[in-house]
């Protein structure tokens, strides 16, 4: 018995040692492999995957985007997108073999998906933005969209831009009356896109012009990106106001269904705001919330199914949850590192990992194509494979 005691005594002794001895973290089981980069920088952007490759890219000092063999983290290459403020916030695009991404110096690259060499580039003149206390260089923080053999985005320069994916040629210009960091989605039609600016209005540009079809008023600032269910038209997003003082404060947000036909709301969340999934399969959408509670609801409706408000170590949603259809999970990650694994219909945990830093992943954690890891990076300087 005393035996048993001390063992489990042992036990309990190590667990604890384990849980917070320096260097390792909550759910540390599960990494497959982590890649730091070099110089170390945070990772803030969403990686993408590609066949058996996965990307990712960094903010400075390293400014780097990796190619690496997904299965092992094997770096297959990597590059500098320049010096000082030149790192990417906003998320990897790749299609036909291009490697799409924005820089904070406001630049818009299309590097060669197999040598990470650069295809063509384009940096409009520098413009300074305000950040609450002085004013920096304006950065594309919205994420490139492909679509129609065009490449759509936004940066806080106030502008949306359209280039010919394969060239790099200019296509247009839409400005709006203050930042656009919202990424772009496309309309049902495939001949118009939705993008929201910090002016407080959600625009339907058209592909080939530019030109606003129409706009939609939301409560001040997006920057994620929107959901948009095809077969029902519904575009799925959210808008918060900011503090003009403080970048980090918010005085509530809300969380929209928009019919893109009538341009009216089919319903509305107050609250804080948030970041949303559409799961056609399961009929449902998941936000979560700049508060760090989640919470599923009826798309067509807004009613809630079910909502958590207990997630160890709540912080901020920066990204969306994204669906494991295999599994029948969604995964999402927090400002405070935090990655947790949910059941979909109850919204119940069932796993979760904490990273030694913010885990922004503004487009969500990315599965790997055999769906065994979930990516991601994180503001403690590295890349994570978790095993699924
Ligand atoms: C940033 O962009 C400007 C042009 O707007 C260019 O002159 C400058 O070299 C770029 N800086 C870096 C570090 O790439
Ligand atoms: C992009 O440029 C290529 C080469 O000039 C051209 O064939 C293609 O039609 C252009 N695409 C668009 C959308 O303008
Ligand atoms: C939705 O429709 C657009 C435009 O036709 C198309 O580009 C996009 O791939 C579709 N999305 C899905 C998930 O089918
Ligand atoms: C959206 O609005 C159109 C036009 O008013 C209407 O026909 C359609 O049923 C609406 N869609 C939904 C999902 O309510």
């Amino acid at each position: 018995m005393m035996r048993m005691l001390v063992a489990a005594f042992l036990l309990v002794s190590v667990l604890v040692v384990v849980a917070v001895a320096p260097g390792m973290v909550r759910g540390d089981e599960r990494v497959a492999y982590r890649v730091a980069p070099d110089p170390p920088a945070p990772v803030m952007s969403s990686p993408w995957v590609e066949g058996e490759h996965v990307y990712f890219a960094t903010n400075e000092p390293a400014n780097k985007i990796f190619k690496l063999e997904a299965a092992t983290g094997n770096v297959v290459w990597s590059r500098t997108m320049g010096t000082g403020r030149n790192g990417m916030r906003d998320s990897i695009v790749v299609v036909d073999g291009l490697l799409h991404v924005g820089t904070d110096n406001n630049t818009f690259a299309a590097l060669d998906a197999a040598t990470g060499n650069t295809v063509w580039a384009f940096t409009p003149p520098p413009q300074k933005c305000w950040d609450a206390k002085w004013y920096r260089q304006c950065e594309a923080y919205s994420s490139p969209l492909i679509h129609a053999g065009r490449r759509f985005q936004g940066s806080e320069d106030a502008t949306t831009r359209c280039f010919n994916a394969t060239t790099g040629d200019l296509l247009w210009t839409q400005h709006a009356g203050d930042q656009v960091n919202n990424s772009p989605v496309v309309d049902p039609s495939g001949t118009a896109i939705w993008i929201a600016a910090n002016d407080g209005f959600m625009y339907k540009l058209d592909v080939s012009t530019g030109k606003v079809l129409s706009k939609f008023q939301h409560c001040g600032s997006s920057h994620t990106k929107p959901a948009m269910d095809n077969e029902s038209g519904i575009l799925f997003f959210s808008c918060f106001r900011p503090d003009p003082d403080n970048p980090s404060l918010r005085h509530g947000g809300i969380v929209y269904a928009l019919n893109t036909t009538s341009n009216k709301a089919l319903w509305e969340h107050q609250g804080v705001g948030g970041t949303v999934l559409h799961i056609k399969a399961l009929n449902m959408v998941v936000v979560g919330r700049f508060d760090g509670t989640a919470y599923a609801a009826d798309p067509i409706t807004g009613a809630v199914k079910w909502e958590v408000t207990n997630l160890p170590n709540p912080k901020e949603f920066f990204g969306p949850f994204v669906f494991d259809e295999e599994r029948g999970r969604i995964y999402g990650a927090t400002l405070r590192g935090m990655f947790y694994a949910l059941q979909p219909e109850t919204g119940e945990l069932l796993w979760d990992f904490q990273a030694g830093g913010m885990i922004p992943v503004p487009m969500g954690p990315r599965l790997s194509s055999d769906k065994m890891l979930v990516f991601f990076g994180s503001f403690d300087k590295h890349f994570y494979a978790l095993n699924l």
